[in-house]
């Protein structure tokens, strides 16, 4: 697709990554050259099958999908299956995937991608634990400058944590390879808590999902149903956060979004706030702006996208 911003989405599918990933197959302002599974709200056997099957529902099974790391970098795999069912993709019945998983490892795919392409022609959409991209910056550090933006789902810092009182999962499972990313001088787009709780999946969003009438309209509604029940009992609202849809929706209508560059440092420490993001909103240090964070969203104009891009696939 020439002109298309291409993207590589790294991912631990999950529900939210899933409708995010639809979303990016259906924009044509995007060119998905892969997407890279990593460990996180499900174990790697998880997310990688998980990727393909969503490819699959997309009617692009061509997608070529790689496996990741299958732990963090330093700790143990802290995973999510009491919000996202065993699979990680529970409520609808998807088939098993045809479509085969790449063989290269996810994280030589994103080295030699980024490589082989012009400085400034990839743009990297983590959705999940920063792993695999902490990984690949560690192999080949030459990476850093050709990579156009990292423009990713994770932190929290008025909305606090949701895994722990202070951290989000997607950081609090990988802090340093977190901390590798926000000190690597790319630059850097936050999707916290902070702007990812105002986009609501609310009961009448979910029935204009299922009432487009399609098999990805209708599989949303339901993987949307199973995973909202979960953060609909914690936050006592109607529907619950849609995450990473967030990070790709802002590549196709930043102007649904609004946030300022701030410094982001990640606590490594302390194992009562381990994972926090502590975000510098207020600019009461001299600590350099490392990150555009994120914190407003248009929710109504966010999912009028949704459903007007889920519509266009199969
Ligand atoms: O905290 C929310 C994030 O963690 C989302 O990316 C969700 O998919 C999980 O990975
Ligand atoms: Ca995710």
């Amino acid at each position: 697709m020439s002109g298309a911003r291409k993207i590589i989405i790294d991912t631990d599918p999950g529900q939210d990554d899933a409708v995010a990933i639809l979303l990016a197959l259906a924009s044509p302002e995007l060119d998905v050259v892969g997407i890279t599974a990593v460990a996180g709200n499900v174990p790697l056997s998880f997310t990688e099958k998980n990727a393909r099957k969503i490819c699959e529902l997309a009617g692009q099974p061509e997608t070529p999908v790689f496996a990741g790391a299958d732990r963090p970098l330093e700790r143990k795999l802290v995973t999510a299956e009491h919000v996202h069912g065993k699979t990680g993709l529970d409520g609808p019945e998807l088939p098993e995937p045809a479509m085969q998983l790449q063989d290269r490892h996810a994280v030589d795919f994103i080295v030699e991608t980024l490589m082989a392409a012009e400085p400034g022609e990839i743009t990297l959409c983590p959705l999940g634990p920063l792993t695999n991209i902490a990984l690949a910056l560690r192999k080949e550090p030459a990476i850093a400058p050709r990579i156009r933006e990292i423009v990713l789902m994770g932190g929290g810092f008025f909305e606090g944590g949701n895994i722990t009182p202070t951290a989000e999962f997607n950081i609090y499972v990988d802090p340093e390879a977190a901390d590798i990313v926000f000190r690597s001088g790319i630059p850097v787009t936050m999707m916290p808590l902070d702007v990812t709780h105002k986009a609501l999946s609310r009961a009448t969003r979910v029935e204009a999902f299922r009432d487009i009438g399609n098999r990805a309209g209708t599989a949303v509604s339901e993987m949307l149903s199973f995973s909202e029940r979960f953060d609909e009992e914690k936050y006592g609202t109607d529907g619950g956060p849609l995450h990473d849809p967030c990070v790709i929706a802002w590549l196709i209508r930043p102007e649904l979004f609004s946030g300022r560059d701030c410094n982001v440092a990640i606590e490594l420490k302390s194992e009562l706030t381990l994972g926090m993001t502590v975000i510098d909103w207020w600019q009461v240090t001299s600590r350099p702006h490392n990150a555009h964070v994120v914190r407003d969203i248009d929710a109504d104009g966010f999912f009028a996208l949704l459903t007007e891009r889920l519509a266009k696939l199969p």
